[in-house]
């Protein structure tokens, strides 16, 4: 263990994290563990998941910690939330910003409306999120970093998710395009890019699977994906969160601009 670690020392202590999509997964498994290395955090998700939210605050202690709902579609939304954390504790100093509209179905099958939901959630909301927190962070002018949550289908495309995959290289996109212009401002912006992983959502990416391969019932489906995964298994929250983490820190000081695959070496 390293002299830091020994001493309890906590990477985030001081700063404060507004997280999106935090009563879902990752942003939940994020919350914790940022929490656990002392941030300071506002959580943030749809109006139905207040009952997640305010039990996420409990278990974090409620010190520190505040939620808010609200769309990341919705600009007066997205501006509401950020500014509650402005007023709650003195600036943004991360964005984690995990919300997604995760939707399925090839192109000849993507009904129009859900094709708009998809990229207004995940494209428009991305969009709002990196705009109205980088604001605050370049008025503080003490930089910050935003990690965005892309995915394997925003690197390769999977055709069962038409929707969904353009909606996810949108957000590589936007982060490396983001990244250049707020160099200079001292604000990394990078993101995550996981394949398939351990929780509520596997069961729905397996059907996926199945229509999409054509292989027969969802445990032949999954023991196929995992058969195909180099390292033989799916992910775990955690371990990206814990890459979301690495990012947000002090040891990625010289790292923007970056989607890191967070994939078990599936598209190495
Ligand atoms: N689970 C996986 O296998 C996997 C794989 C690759 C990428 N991802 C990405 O990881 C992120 C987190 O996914 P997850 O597995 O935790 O899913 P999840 O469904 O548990 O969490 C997503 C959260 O986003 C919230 N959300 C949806 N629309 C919103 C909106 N308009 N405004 C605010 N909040 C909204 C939901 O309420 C939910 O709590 C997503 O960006 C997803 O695309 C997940």
């Amino acid at each position: 263990m390293s002299d830091k670690k020994q001493q309890g020392h906590k990477r985030f202590e001081g700063k404060t994290a507004i997280i999106t999509g935090a009563a879902g997964d990752l942003g939940s498994t994020t919350a914790r563990l940022i929490s656990e290395e002392g941030a300071r955090l506002v959580l943030c998700d749809l109006p139905n998941t207040e009952p997640k939210l305010k039990q996420l605050v409990t278990e974090l202690g409620g010190q520190g910690v505040i939620y808010i709902c609200g769309d990341v579609s919705s600009v007066e939304d997205v501006k509401k939330s950020v500014q509650r954390g402005v007023d709650e504790f003195g600036g943004i100093d991360i964005l984690l910003h995990c919300a997604a509209a995760i939707t399925k179905g090839r192109l000849q099958e993507t009904d129009d409306e859900l094709f708009k939901k998809t990229q207004d959630v995940n494209i428009y909301g991305t969009f709002l999120m990196m705009k109205y927190v980088s604001n605050k962070m370049i008025e503080a002018g003490k930089g910050g970093v935003i990690v965005n949550v892309s995915s394997d289908a925003g690197l390769v495309g999977i055709d069962a998710i038409f929707a969904y995959c353009a909606s996810k290289f949108a957000v590589c996109g936007m982060t490396r395009a983001a990244a250049k212009s707020l160099a200079k401002h001292n604000i990394r912006v990078c993101a995550v890019a996981p394949s398939i992983l351990e929780g509520h959502t596997l069961e729905n990416n397996l059907d996926v699977i199945v229509k999409m391969s054509g292989i027969q019932g969802k445990e032949q489906a999954r023991a196929a994906m995992i058969q195909a995964n180099p390292m033989g298994r799916f992910g775990e929250m955690r371990e990206v969160a814990n890459a979301m983490l690495f990012l947000s820190s002090k040891e990625a000081s010289y790292i923007t601009g970056v989607v890191l695959p967070v994939d078990g070496g599936k598209l190495a």
